[in-house]
């Protein structure tokens, strides 16, 4: 086993005002290394949010500039690749089980097989410390912060044979260089900030991912308009708090700034993930609402209804200033669809608090909402408070609340019944082999009786059934 570098919890916290460096040669590819996947295969397993989706398909292509190709089929590959998550303690689950299965194929079928862990659990402390004493059978353990270095990493250990781990705790860089290769034909994921400095207390990420930094606003824009040029219909902005975006890099710069600038691009749908209810600004509304391209699709995460748990959190803002944000949006913003997510069972939340959630929802009858219950990380202010919730407690919230949610869901879907939508059409559905399934600007996943040929193009569609998860509709001539 060799260390490079392992995390530590200590520098992970570390914010300094040093400015963020842009770096546009870290990713090299070396001719000897560029061959090392002649003739073998990798399959990628995914945890966590779109930054992770995003982050893959980099890993994807770094991995098919050493000569893998891709296969769909674990047992076939010849490396495996995890991308793990941080955010609740389930993740760590799922990700700790496929181990056990992979550690049983390189036992069983394929003893040579290549197994590399990344992403956000491998920024913790605590899990590389369990890599180093019960696993030490991986080959390759890497960070988010030096992506660029994973072909040299592979390299490496396979001529050592032994298990290299290399993890960075800084704040980080910008890398300009990596390469990409985009798992949708017609939606991409653009990253425009990266890391996170809010600092909720119980969140994991401004640990695993660093300081806030924006990408310079011409370098997304290139992006952009590399994707149109490869027939891109919509693009999803990407970042931890899109609504900080540029403030590491220009006081005149804004994520409004940004946000009119791609629209100009002309790219059919701009969607972009997640806001912050803090510094949501009016500037932001006017531009969703100036541009079509814009989907009135809007994340706003308010996590608890009741303001001493807000506060508690580390929100920064009380239910009254979050309810007035939403009712600015939605009456300026036409058909604006608004999604959420929300903790319960936060350490000492009594049933009065849980209560003031459940009247948010009420009030807001969201278009979606992922619930969780509070899931105490390694690390964070949050995993030390004091708690007398019981589980029993906590699961029943949920599940309360997941009903009130649910039946949202539905009556929302339900008022889309005889209306027409604007659909991008991504594929066959799933459900049923003879329709195509794609998401309408909203964001409301249909399934579309149309052509095959409707593929990669935003159609119109009447909307003829509702269900609590999807809706049916056929597809209309203008
Ligand atoms: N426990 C439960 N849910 C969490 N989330 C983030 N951290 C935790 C945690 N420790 C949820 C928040 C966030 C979403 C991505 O995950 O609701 O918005
Ligand atoms: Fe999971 Fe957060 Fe990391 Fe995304 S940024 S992979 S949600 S821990």
């Amino acid at each position: 086993m060799e260390i490079k570098n392992e995390p530590s919890y200590v520098d992970a916290r570390k914010r300094s005002r040093e400015k963020i460096k842009i770096i546009s040669d870290a990713y090299i590819m070396d001719n000897e290394i560029s061959k090392i996947g002649v003739g073998k295969k990798y399959h990628i397993i995914t945890y966590g949010c779109q930054a992770n989706v995003r982050d893959s398909e980099t890993y994807a292509a770094i991995l098919e500039d050493m000569s893998y190709t891709k296969t769909d089929n674990m047992d076939d590959a010849d490396l495996i690749l995890l991308n793990t998550c941080s955010i609740r303690e389930n993740a760590h689950n799922k990700v700790f089980g496929m181990l056990g299965r992979i550690k049983h194929l390189k036992e069983t079928t394929k003893p040579d097989l290549i197994t590399v862990v990344g992403g956000c659990m491998c920024q913790e402390e605590a899990v590389v410390k369990e890599f180093e004493k019960k696993y030490k059978w991986i080959d390759v353990v890497f960070g988010t912060h030096n992506i660029q270095n994973l072909a040299k990493l592979i390299s490496e250990s396979i001529d050592k044979n032994e298990l290299i781990i290399e993890v960075f705790s800084k704040e980080g860089d910008v890398i300009e260089n990596l390469p990409v290769r985009r798992e949708n034909k017609y939606k991409a994921f653009i990253n425009i900030m990266y890391g996170c400095d809010k600092f909720c207390t119980y969140c994991i990420v401004p640990y695993t991912r660093g300081k806030q930094r924006s990408r310079r606003m011409g370098d997304i824009l290139s992006e952009v308009k590399e994707c149109i040029k490869e027939g891109y219909k919509e693009v999803t902005l990407l970042g931890q708090n899109v609504n900080a975006y540029g403030k590491d890099l220009d006081s005149n710069l804004s994520f409004a700034v940004l946000l009119e600038e791609v629209a100009k691009t002309n790219i059919p749908r701009i969607r972009f993930m997640t806001s912050h209810p803090w510094d949501f600004t009016d500037e932001m509304i006017d531009v969703i609402s100036k541009y079509d391209n814009i989907m009135p699709y809007i994340h706003l995460p308010v996590q608890s209804g009741n303001d001493r748990i807000l506060k508690l959190m580390g929100r920064r803002y009380t239910k009254e200033e979050y309810l007035k944000l939403f009712d600015k949006i939605k009456s300026k913003i036409k058909n604006a669809a608004i999604t959420t997510d929300i903790i319960v069972g936060y350490p000492s939340e009594t049933e009065e608090e849980f209560n003031d959630t459940l009247d948010v929802v009420n009030y807001c009858k969201y278009d979606g909402a992922f619930t969780f219950i509070f899931s105490p990380r390694e690390n964070t202010p949050a995993s030390r408070m004091e708690d007398d919730v019981t589980l029993e407690e906590k699961r029943d919230r949920l599940a309360r609340l997941n009903e009130v949610v649910n039946k949202y869901y539905k009556e929302n879907n339900e008022k889309l019944i005889d209306k027409v939508v604007p659909v991008l059409i991504e594929g066959p559905s799933e459900k049923d082999k003879n329709l195509y399934s794609g998401y309408t600007d909203t964001m409301k996943l249909v399934n579309v009786k149309c052509d095959k040929e409707d593929i990669g193009n935003i159609i119109n569609v009447r909307i003829i059934d509702a269900k609590t998860w999807s809706l049916d509709g056929e597809k209309v001539d203008e």
